[in-house]
C-alpha cells in the first residue's frame, strides 16, 4: 500500500469522532487532505470549521464548509490533524508544512485532538524528524545559537515564511527522550514563537493508517 492509501485510511477513520452541530478544528497538511475531502459528504452536520492554516482555509472553503475566527467560538470538541512523528505516549512533532503556531493554538483550544497519520509517523524516539521550530525573524540567528549550544543542529529553512510572517528553524540531531522538557526548554528561549514539539499538548487519539487498515492508540 501507498504512503498516500495509508494517510487516506487514516484520515476517513476520524470521521467516527465528528460531533454533528459542533465547530470542528482542522488541521494542515496531506494527510489532512484527505481528511477534508472525506468530510464534503458529511458537510451539513459541521456549522463551521477552525482552520489552522490558510491552505486548508482555502480548501474547506472550497467543500462549503464555513472557516470562522477562534475568537468567535467558546471552544472545540474535536481537532483532527496530522504529524510529523509520533512516539507510544502521543507526543508528537509536527511543522514541516511550517503551520505548526496556529496547529498548537487551535489543538490548546480543543477538548480532544485526534491526530492522523500513516504508520511510518510511528517512532520510538522523537527527533529523526528534524524539529520545526517558528521564530521572529529578527531573532533566527540568535535563536539557532542557542539551539546548538543545547547539542543540536538547526537549519533556517530559507525560503519559507509562516502564514504569521516568521522564519522557521528545522533543528536536527535531536533524540528526544523528555519531550515536555525539551519543549520547555526550547519554549524559553527568546524570540521562539512556537516549538512544533505537541507534548504538553500531545494527542489524545492517534489513528495510523498501514496495508491492514488503522492502528488506534489513546
Ligand atoms: C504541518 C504539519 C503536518 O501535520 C505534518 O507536517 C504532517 O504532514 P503530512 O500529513 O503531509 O504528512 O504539522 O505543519
Amino acid at each position: 500500500m501507498s504512503q498516500d492509501s495509508a494517510k487516506r485510511l487514516a484520515a476517513e477513520s476520524a470521521l467516527q469522532y465528528l460531533v454533528p452541530g459542533e465547530v470542528l478544528g482542522v488541521g494542515t497538511g496531506s494527510t489532512v487532505n484527505f481528511f477534508i475531502d472525506a468530510l464534503a459528504p458529511r458537510k451539513s452536520e459541521i456549522p463551521a470549521a477552525i482552520s489552522s492554516s490558510l491552505a486548508s482555509t482555502e480548501r474547506l472553503k472550497a467543500i462549503g464548509i464555513p472557516v470562522v475566527d477562534l475568537n468567535e467560538v467558546d471552544g472545540i470538541s474535536i481537532y483532527v490533524d496530522g504529524a510529523d512523528e509520533a512516539d507510544a505516549g502521543l507526543n508528537l512533532i509536527k511543522g514541516g508544512g511550517a503551520a505548526l503556531t496556529r496547529e498548537k493554538i487551535v489543538a490548546a483550544a480543543s477538548q480532544r485532538f485526534i491526530c492522523i497519520a500513516d504508520r511510518s509517523k510511528r517512532v520510538d524516539v522523537l527527533g529523526a524528524f528534524p524539529l520545526p521550530v517558528e521564530v521572529i525573524p529578527m531573532a533566527r540567528r540568535l535563536v539557532a545559537r542557542k539551539l546548538a549550544a543545547i547539542g543540536s543542529r538547526p537549519v533556517w529553512r530559507e525560503g519559507v515564511v509562516t502564514d504569521n510572517g516568521n522564519h522557521i528553524l528545522d533543528v536536527h540531531g535531536l533524540q528526544i527522550s523528555d519531550p515536555p522538557a525539551l519543549e520547555s526548554t526550547i519554549n524559553q528561549i527568546a524570540g521562539v514563537v512556537t516549538v512544533g514539539l505537541f507534548a504538553h499538548r500531545g494527542a489524545d487519539v492517534l489513528l495510523l493508517g498501514h496495508a491492514d487498515g488503522v492502528d488506534r492508540i489513546e
